[in-house]
Order: structure tokens, then sequence, then C-alpha cells
């Protein structure tokens, strides 16, 4: 068995993220724009897996839960009835020497500008909104006025009536969506952590005043065993309840799911018991009716909401470095392995046959089309096969087939582990059903 070395560090992530094609920064050739990333080849894959891997977490294994995609920019007044006019804002002070700004909260203010060294140069705190602002048409008034989300959940709320009424959906049920939401943070680093444009999975619990906070701990016993499902490492997974000043204006209770990121614990997904706050603002602020009636008792309520957000881009990184390991060979050489779940690599498998000539480049491309189907495949006929594997141990495929002069003979090849890099011979009939089951049956060593 290898042996561990390293740690992950972020310089070593992004290095890797950059020459294995999955995070690039943005406009590179112009310079970079900061805080802003692209998802290369392996970096979108990574990416739609895990997106995938929840939902069917979340709609396809919990018959109570639909799903939804609604508009990023949205009425005016949904952010009004929200509360993100009023009290979606950071502290900021800038440096009257250098004029970088930083959040007054992250920095100790009586100490020196950490980006010019000089002292007594910061201003008052001041409070700035995070929510982008833009016009809708061609004039550009405050009348037309328009935000790009900071959260994926209104678009949930606002639609909460249409989809008791179009759905058979019955209290208790969840709505959930992925998509983009924006915030104009002030990012100074830590790579694709926080950004000011990212990817959500929000799940918008309805359920019963009264039952919510036996749903709230529901709901945190479930998230947190999808990370278990995920394959990541449990000690680098804890709760965080947040004290009665850190909590949201719509919260009556919140916990995050912090994960040992390469700069620390930090937040990776939060649960929160939102209450009747988001329907009883928008009944209010719209004038139409949020209520819901139970067919048993004929009681009207407005439903309470337990809330599930994790960061799709967040989960990203997460997975990378837990993935992330640098292993110490019996031969002396170093490898460095991507024990991605096999659910959610970017490639499945990988297609090497062993040489060119004699027809068994002819026979992998056969097998490869077989697997196509099901898998996503990879086919590499060049260079030696040692090397072959560890560029796939690298990009994190879970499952090497190589084909040989015995495959023409008798068809079997040679089905290579990642983790363990173990090999065992399986006939060709049998593959993609062998692949399968080990998707199925993965665990992490
Ligand atoms: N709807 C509730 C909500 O948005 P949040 O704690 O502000 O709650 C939820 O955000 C999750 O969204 C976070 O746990 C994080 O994973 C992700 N997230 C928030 N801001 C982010 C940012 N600037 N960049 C990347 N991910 C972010």
């Amino acid at each position: 068995m290898a042996e561990k070395t390293a740690e992950v560090t972020m310089d070593k992530l992004v290095s890797l993220c950059k020459r294995r094609g999955f995070v690039f920064q943005s406009s590179e050739i112009y310079g970079g724009l900061s805080s802003a990333w692209d998802y290369g080849p392996m970096g979108v894959e990574l990416k739609k897996n895990i997106q995938n891997f929840w939902w069917k977490e979340m709609t396809q294994l919990h018959e109570n839960i639909v799903g939804l995609d609604a508009a990023i920019m949205m009425h005016p007044r949904v952010w009004e009835a929200s509360g993100h006019v009023a009290n979606f804002s950071d502290p900021l002070v800038d440096c009257k020497e250098c004029k970088n700004r930083f959040r007054a909260d992250h920095i100790d203010l009586s100490a020196p500008c950490p980006v010019c060294g000089n002292s007594g140069t910061f201003t008052e705190p001041r409070q700035f909104n995070l929510m982008f602002q833009t016009h809708l048409g061609p004039v550009k008034d405050d009348k037309n006025i328009v935000y790009l989300r900071p959260e994926t959940a209104q678009g949930i709320f606002v639609n909460f009536r249409n989809v008791v009424q179009t759905s058979r959906v019955k209290i208790p049920f969840g709505i959930a969506q992925v998509g983009k939401a924006f915030r104009n943070e002030i990012v100074t680093k830590n790579f694709i952590f926080r950004t000011c444009e990212f990817e959500q999975m929000e799940m918008q619990f309805f359920v019963k005043p009264g039952s919510d906070d036996e749903w709230f701990n529901y709901w945190r016993e479930q998230r947190m065993s999808y990370y278990e499902k995920l394959g990541i490492r449990s000690d680098r997974l804890r709760w965080h309840q947040h004290g009665s000043d850190e909590l949201a204006h719509y919260a009556k209770d919140a916990y995050d799911i912090e994960y040992l990121f390469p700069m620390g614990w930090q937040e990776l997904e939060g649960v929160h018991n939102r209450t009747d706050f988001d329907l009883g603002r928008h009944q209010e602020f719209s004038g139409k009716d949020q209520t819901y009636l139970e067919d048993q008792t004929k009681e009207r309520y407005v439903p309470y909401v337990i809330e599930t957000s994790a960061g799709l881009t967040r989960s990203v990184l997460m997975v990378l470095s837990d993935a992330y390991e640098e292993e110490q060979l019996e031969d002396g050489d170093v490898r460095t392995v991507m024990h991605f779940h096999p659910a959610v690599a970017p490639i499945t498998v990988a297609i090497l046959p062993l040489v060119k000539k004699d027809g068994i480049a002819e026979l992998a491309r056969e097998i490869e089309a077989e697997l196509r189907e099901d898998f996503n495949v990879f086919y590499d006929q060049s260079g030696a096969i040692g090397r072959r594997y560890r560029r796939q141990d690298e990009g994190g495929t879970p499952y090497c087939v190589t084909v040989d002069y015995d495959s023409k003979e008798d068809g079997t090849v040679t089905l290579r582990f990642r983790d363990s890099m173990e090999q065992v011979r399986v006939h060709r009939s049998e593959l993609a059903a062998r692949i399968r089951k080990e998707i199925k049956e993965y665990k992490r060593v």
C-alpha cells in the first residue's frame, strides 16, 4: 500500500486545476479578471456530476421534492420583500493611502493597512449592499433597476403557489433548484471558494408551523449523510451553529456544515430554519395569498421553511481538496492521485491499448465504443503504460481498462483500480456491469 506524503495546499490545487484543465483564470489572455474563474473540460464534467449527484439525492431519492429553474432576474420588489435591499450588506473600509477596500470584520482596524502598511488610514466602516444592479430595457433610471439574484431561494418562494397548484405536492414537501447567484463581495484569495459569480444548490422544504424543529433536525442529518455518500472524509466535516450575532435576518436557527479546506475550516453549506418569514413577506408585499390549506384538517397557514443551501462551485473546491493526495510508491516514485468518488469523476473509464499494432488498438476502440454509451470514456494509446496510468490517476479516473495480446485470444482485459492500483482480468462482455457495480459499491479506503 502506498504511503501518503504532503498535505494539499491551495497552490498545489490551483496548479493541478490549470495543468489538467479543471479551472482557468477568467479572461487570462487579458491579465485575468479578479475572482472570476472558468471551468475547463475536466472541471465542467466534475461540476455537472456533483450537481447531478445532488439533484438525484434531493429529488429522485425524496418523492416529496420537485425541481424548479427560475430566472436570474426577478421583479425588484422580490428583493425588498426578502429584506435584501435593506439588509444584505457588508461593513467595508477603504485605505485612504492605497485605496484598497476591506471587509471591516475581516481585518484589525487598529493595525496598519495589510497592503501598504500605513497606520490610521482606514475610513469609518460603511455598509455596502452586495447585490449587483443593472437596468432592464434601454432607459437607465431608477424605475427599471433589476438585481442579479444573490441567492436562488427567492425564485422558489415566489413560485410556491404555482407549484402547489400545478403539482400534486402536499405539505411537507420541497422545491429544489440549482443555478447562478451573484454577490459583489470583496474577494482577495482562496481560488473558487468565494467569488462574485457562483452557483448554489438550494432546497426549500415547506412544513406545518410547529413541526419545523423536527424537520430542521431531519434535514441536518440528511445533509451530513449526503457528504458521506459522496465519499468525503468525515474527519474533515463538522457542524457550526450560528450564534445570535451571526443569524441571517430571516433565520430562527441555522447550522453550517463546515469543511477543512486547505486554508482552514470554512462554511460549505447552510441549513436554516427560515420560519414563515419569506412567504409572509411576499404575501405582504405582493398582496397575493401565500397560505396553504390542509385537506384533512381544513387548517390554513403560511408554511414554515427549512432550507438547505449548498454552494456548487464551493463544493467543487471541497471535492478537489478532499480528493487530492500525493503518495510515495514502493518503487520510489511519487504519484499525485485524485480520489474522486467514481460517480462524480470527470472521466469514469480510460481505455488504454498496451500497443498500437497487431490489431490491439482496433480492439481497444471496439471496447471503447461498447462502454461509451454508459460511461464518460477516454481513449489514450500514446506513451508508456505506467505514464498513462499516472496521468489518469492525476485526473481522478477511477478505472483503467488495458487491452493486450491476451484480449485478442480470450476476450479478457485488465481492469485497474485507481485507489489501490490493483488489477483484475475481466471478460469484455462483463465489463460494463462490473464497472457499474464498482461505482455503486465504492468506498474510499
Ligand atoms: N439562501 C441562503 C443562502 O444563500 P448563504 O449562507 O449566504 O445562504 C449558501 O449561502 C451557500 O452558498 C454557502 O454555504 C456557500 O457554499 C455558497 N456561497 C455563498 N456565497 C458564496 C460566494 N461568494 N462564492 C461561492 N459560494 C458562495
